[in-house]
């Protein structure tokens, strides 16, 4: 099982969006994939219409440790479920004072194997290929939890400067507090950085081509993606429609997800939406995909 664990040291960086469009894409290819949401935002969990919304959610996965039927709501997308981020509304069972998720993890000594060991209950490991964790902008035991439960991390970058130095120095950081976890017998996974919302200005080519040198020093920890999510109005429109990006009428947004995903999990190369071996038509593709 994959587990792809989304962060970043800062916000509005499109971690959610990426998770929502890469957790729907590679279910439409096929594979059962279960998002978990770990952002009290909770803006995943709101991403895509429910067809079943479950009793529980990320509070008692947290809690008590285990997943189970429960805690797994389903979208209204083929084989694309979800733990939903339910910790602004529920308390923990037993404990009135610690409606607060973080303060929770904080008190406890395994705070960073939680999540972790919970991803491996007998009901993920049976039902699901691939998981996918969205994870809050802040610096906190959330995203600590969530980043160690994953095996491979990713990285959304905006090539802005300012962002992409800061995106360095913060990504040095929490490496190295991720890598503390090392004495719990756990590594945290590869990262791959993606630059996302490139624009063509001279300014945005010069930005990535700095941001794929400085991590040339990075010795094997982080890669750079060779696929560049380009900004495009196609993924606010799939948020509002709430769509997977793939299945609106945007070949440029369907190409780049394809890429990505095939980066990523590199055995689905040359597998599309809808489970196909070859690439669809447009006409075809507007006929069987389009959301709006
Ligand atoms: N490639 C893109 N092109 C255009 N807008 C994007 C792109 N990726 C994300 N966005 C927009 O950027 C905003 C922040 O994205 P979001 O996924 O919520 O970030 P985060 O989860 O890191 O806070 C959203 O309005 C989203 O629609
Ligand atoms: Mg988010």
């Amino acid at each position: 099982m994959v587990i792809f664990g989304i962060i970043a040291t800062k916000g509005g960086v499109g971690k959610t969006t990426l998770s929502a469009n890469l957790g729907a894409l590679i279910a439409d290819m096929g594979l059962r994939v279960l998002l978990v949401d770990t952002d009290i935002q909770a803006s995943l969990s709101k991403y895509f219409e429910l067809e079943h919304q479950a009793p529980l959610g990320l509070t008692e996965v947290i809690g008590s440790g285990v997943v189970t039927e429960e805690s797994i709501s389903r979208t209204q997308w083929p084989r694309l479920d979800i733990v939903l981020c339910d910790a602004p509304h529920r308390q923990l069972a037993g404990d009135p004072n610690s409606s607060d998720l973080e303060r929770y993890l904080q008190g406890r000594m395994d705070m960073p194997m939680i999540l972790r060991r919970a991803l491996r209950s007998p009901v993920v490991e049976a039902n699901y290929d691939v998981v996918v964790i969205d994870t809050p902008g802040a610096q906190g035991p959330l995203l600590f939890t969530a980043a160690l439960a994953a095996t491979q991390l990713v990285t959304p970058v905006l090539p802005e400067t300012p962002s992409a130095r800061e995106f360095r120095g913060g990504t040095v950081e929490l490496l190295r507090k991720l890598g503390e976890a090392e004495v719990l017998g756990i590594r945290p996974g590869p990262l791959t950085a993606v630059i996302n919302r490139a624009g063509r200005t001279n300014d945005a080519r010069l930005v990535m081509a700095e941001i794929r040198q400085s991590y040339l020093d990075f010795s094997g920890q982080v890669r750079v993606a060779n696929t560049v999510v380009p900004t495009a109005v196609a993924y606010n429109e799939a948020a509002t429609a709430r769509c997977p990006v793939h299945r609106m009428r945007s070949t440029q947004a369907y190409a780049t997800m394809h890429e990505l995903v095939w980066e990523l999990l590199p055995n689905l190369h040359g597998v599309y939406a809808g489970g196909a071996v070859a690439e669809p038509t447009l006409l075809a593709m507007e006929a069987d995909h389009g959301c709006t």
